[in-house]
């Protein structure tokens, strides 16, 4: 008893000085216009994002363990899915989650090669990726310009007699009009996959986003809404998905028990799988072709700091853009962004378009913001088609892709993320306003 009091208050001066150290750390510049970094995005991390992560160190949890199993409750219920399956990034949710139609377990229904899904031209790769790397064939369509996202007119009219799922990503925290494509997806037997890396708490219709799907993922990257450094996450309400994805997740085994317990089924030994001998010890019986793409506990344990703060991060968001949008307003030459209609978006970004016949060019604006400390990223791949990678795939591609190409040559976006200040993104404005009208 003695000895493990000790212990904990070694624990507990080690982690106030973590405390300390974390204030030692705090910047207490202020902010200097064009000399201080405004970025695009990045994690806000507080003393007790540190302090869980050093205790997750202390206590050894190297492994996936226990703070993943409750991390893995709390976000399923905040997001009001039954099921959440960490993983360790968005793009490996994003591979689980399309991967698991392929299983077995769908038999008639599952996915196979050739087998088309929709989904969108202009955004990040990964959500197109799982799709080729199943082998099965991308019918890309084109997106709006303002919101950025793809329409259920345009998801509609791609619908062929090889379509069998649609995978779309909520484009920088704007919904797309899911419930619209949720009814498509219905009406044709559709799958539907929801990438919500971006896009955590945004609503469409007054439902979050995530849950118009069959099954959601969400990126923990630090650019996003929550972190974990690297991490992401696939939530769902079909408990046979849900064991699908687990599965595929752990090496492709069958057996489901947490790590380090034995026998939760309580038929460790009486399975009869494959063509293996009777008895074989399930926790070594593998029914799907699977990966490893579990997250950490250290991870874990900076996520379990974090649903408490979405609220506010969302919040913050929501006032950064509203900043921006009313500052930017009647800029000469730039078509801002604008929410899906019946949506109320939790931002990711701020997206600009330089238009075609302004008198200057994205490269130049764009150029002029970093030349201030005013950071920029593309609306990432632009037109996917058109890069090194996709050149020569199997792929259909409805109506044409102009609005695309358009983010491929004319768009950028700037940061709402909740560590930029008014000042910060005043300076935004300002800069962004004084180059547009000296140029007009
Ligand atoms: C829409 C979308 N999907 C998937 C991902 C991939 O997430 P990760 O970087 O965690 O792999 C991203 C990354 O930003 C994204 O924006």
């Amino acid at each position: 008893m003695a000895e493990e009091r000790s212990t904990n208050d070694h624990k507990a001066l080690v982690l106030d000085e973590v405390r300390k150290y974390h204030l030692d750390q705090q910047n207490t510049d202020g902010f200097v216009p064009g000399v201080t970094e405004i970025w695009p995005s990045g994690a806000v991390l507080e003393a007790e994002d540190r302090v869980a992560l050093v205790e997750a160190a202390l206590d050894l949890r190297i492994a996936a363990g226990p703070s993943s199993r409750k991390f893995e409750s709390a976000f399923a219920r905040r997001l009001r899915r039954r099921k959440a399956h960490l993983t360790n990034s968005g793009s490996s949710a994003n591979l689980l989650a399309l991967s698991a139609y392929t299983s077995h377990l769908f038999e008639h229904r599952r996915l196979r090669p050739g087998d088309e899904v929709i989904t969108v031209a202009a955004g990040f790769p990964t959500t197109v990726n799982p799709i080729v790397q199943n082998g099965l064939v991308p019918v890309f369509v084109d997106v709006e310009l303002s919101t950025y996202n793809t329409t259920a007119d345009r998801v509609a009219e791609a619908v062929g007699p090889k379509t069998r799922a649609i995978m779309i990503a909520h484009a920088l925290g704007n919904p797309f009009e899911a419930a619209e494509i949720a009814e498509i997806a219905r009406e044709h037997d559709l799958f539907f996959i929801e990438d919500n890396c971006d896009g955590v708490g945004s609503t469409y219709r007054g439902q979050l986003t995530g849950t118009f799907g069959d099954v959601t993922t969400v990126s923990f990257y630090p650019a996003h809404h929550l972190t974990m450094g690297e991490g992401g996450c696939v939530l769902t309400s079909d408990l046979k998905l849900a064991r699908i994805v687990e599965s595929l997740r752990d090496w492709g085994r069958d057996c489901w028990c947490e790590p380090g317990k034995n026998n939760t089924c309580l038929r460790r030994f009486q399975y009869r799988m494959g063509t293996l001998p009777e008895g074989y010890d399930h926790k070594y019986i593998f029914s799907h072709v699977g990966y490893n793409l579990k997250a950490t506990d250290l991870q874990a344990a900076l996520g379990l700091t974090q649903p408490d703060k979405l609220d506010r991060f969302i919040e913050a968001r929501k006032r950064n853009w509203r900043q921006l949008r009313e500052g930017l307003d009647g800029v000469p030459h730039l078509l801002l962004p604008e929410p899906t209609p019946g949506s109320e978006p939790s931002w990711f970004g701020f997206v600009i378009t330089v238009d075609a016949d302004a008198p200057f060019s994205r490269a130049e604006l764009v150029h002029h913001l970093e030349e201030r400390k005013i950071g920029t990223r593309r609306l990432f791949a632009g037109n996917l088609t058109r890069h090194p990678a996709y050149l020569g795939r199997p792929h259909r591609v409805v109506g044409d892709l102009a609005n695309s190409d358009v983010v491929t040559e004319n768009t950028f976006w700037v940061g709402v993320y909740p560590g930029l200040t008014e000042p910060m993104l005043d300076y935004v404005i300002a800069t962004i306003r004084t180059f547009a009208e000296e140029r007009r």
